[in-house]
């Protein structure tokens, strides 16, 4: 006989251990099955080890979705600040980096521990280092073949998260059950990862490796102002991870370098104020000095600014405001901080996270086709998502 709970949750990250509080909270009898040897390996690694855990100015303007109203109820009812009283009633120190986004200030581990502390308090079982094999409907209720042997639910919840990163257990576990069961998969792709770059795109940009300026940069009507980073594979920093949940395969990237300045203009007036001066040292008054060099010599333009023409001043305005560049990839799931697409958010409740037509089955997290800007945004869904679904359960 399978060993039976209200709740099973398949999933120990994020939004797995909030729904499994909230519903041991109610007096649910609650199980969570994570195959890897510890819970919530990926917020251990999120924000640089120190996990950007929120952000206060999130909206469902900061989430892409094929269905872009359906976060709003979730996000409204389970908000930054409630998660944030959490956090200091756990007394974690925490503190704001760029605005909105909130990181711990020691580390990732003290959410971890918040998470695990609240799922003891509220009875919840973890039972890690297990595998969901199979999961079949049984007496009105979900039972899972698992390498500890059988379990049976009343009701099933999918926390699996998404593809991003195999190496922290990530799989497609919650895809393949979201299929077996008939739902729609929208297509998933990398998010929030950095780009590649031609050999020959990588070459000439490897001057610059290590330098990171502050530039805006654009794709499909999209457009983020952040700092860009040059690597030595190819474009990371804000700007660049932002900006790559916009992009698709073969699209150029407009980089602007100077998104305070009409480019046109200014060179107009260094070059009446220093004619003798070259552009990359013009340039290095707007942008770091090394990259202000190394750019302008990938350009070619080794000239004193005097002896540009008309057309080459206009030509070299346009390249420092409409930069086209059109990377090789991205790096893909390896590093990518999410995954976007997921289970079609038109086959379940927005309210509750619960399958329209199949009673007792939820998806929640990053398995949904709802995904975060960067910023804290993607750690408030799997929130809000959790205790959506963990008030229904
Ligand atoms: P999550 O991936 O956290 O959890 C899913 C769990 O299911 C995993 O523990 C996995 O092992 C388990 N699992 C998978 N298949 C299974 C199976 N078959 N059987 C049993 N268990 C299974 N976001 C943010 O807001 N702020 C930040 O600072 C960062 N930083 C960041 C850094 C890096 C490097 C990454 C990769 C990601 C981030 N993120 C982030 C994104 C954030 O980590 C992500 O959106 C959430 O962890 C998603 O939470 P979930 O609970 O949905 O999935």
């Amino acid at each position: 006989m399978p060993t039976s709970y209200d709740v099973i949750i398949i999933g120990a990250g994020a939004a797995g251990l909030m729904c499994a509080a909230t519903a041991g909270y109610r007096g649910r009898r609650v199980l969570v099955i994570e195959h890897a040897r510890r819970p919530g390996r990926k917020i251990l690694m999120s924000g640089g080890g120190r996990c950007n855990f929120t952000n206060l100015n999130s909206t469902p303007a900061n989430f892409l979705s094929d269905n872009p109203g359906f976060c709003i109820s979730a996000l409204k009812r389970y908000t930054p600040d409630h998660f944030l009283e959490l956090v200091e009633r756990h007394g974690i120190e925490h503190e704001e980096k760029a605005a909105g986004q909130l990181f711990c200030q020691d580390s990732s581990r003290e959410i971890v521990d918040l998470l695990m502390t609240e799922a003891q308090w509220a009875g919840v079982e973890v039972m890690t280092r297990t595998t969901v094999e199979t999961v079949a409907t049984q007496n009105g209720g979900y039972t899972l073949s698992t390498s500890a042997g059988q379990f049976h639910s009343q009701a099933l919840v999918v926390a699996c998260g998404g593809l991003s990163i195999p190496t922290m257990g990530a799989t497609g576990f919650g895809y393949e059950l979201a299929r077996q069961f008939g739902l729609p998969v929208i297509p998933t792709q990398a998010g929030l990862v950095p780009f590649t770059l031609t050999p020959n795109l990588k070459t000439q940009l490897a001057p610059l490796a290590g330098i990171s300026c502050p530039v805006a940069v654009s794709c499909n009507g999209e457009q983020f102002r952040e700092p860009m980073l040059v690597t030595h594979k190819g474009l990371s920093g804000p700007a660049m991870l932002q900006i790559s949940s916009f992009w698709r395969p073969g699209e150029a990237l407009t980089i602007d370098l100077l998104p305070d300045r009409d480019a046109a203009q200014w060179l107009a007036d260094q070059r009446q104020q220093h004619p003798n001066r070259g552009i990359g040292r013009a340039l290095s008054e707007a942008l770091p000095k090394r990259f202000a060099q190394a750019f302008a010599d990938l350009q070619g333009w080794q000239e004193p600014l005097q002896h540009f023409s008309k057309s080459e001043l206009a030509s070299t305005a346009e390249t420092l405001n409409d930069w086209q560049l059109t990377p090789a990839g991205t790096e893909g799931y390896r590093t990518a901080e999410v995954t976007l697409g997921g289970v079609d958010t038109q086959a379940l409740s927005s309210k509750t996270m619960e399958v329209h037509d199949r009673p007792g089955l939820f998806f929640i997290g990053e398995v949904v086709d709802v995904t975060g800007h960067l910023g804290g945004h993607n750690f408030q869904w799997a929130w809000a998502s959790g205790v959506a679904a963990g008030q229904a359960v």
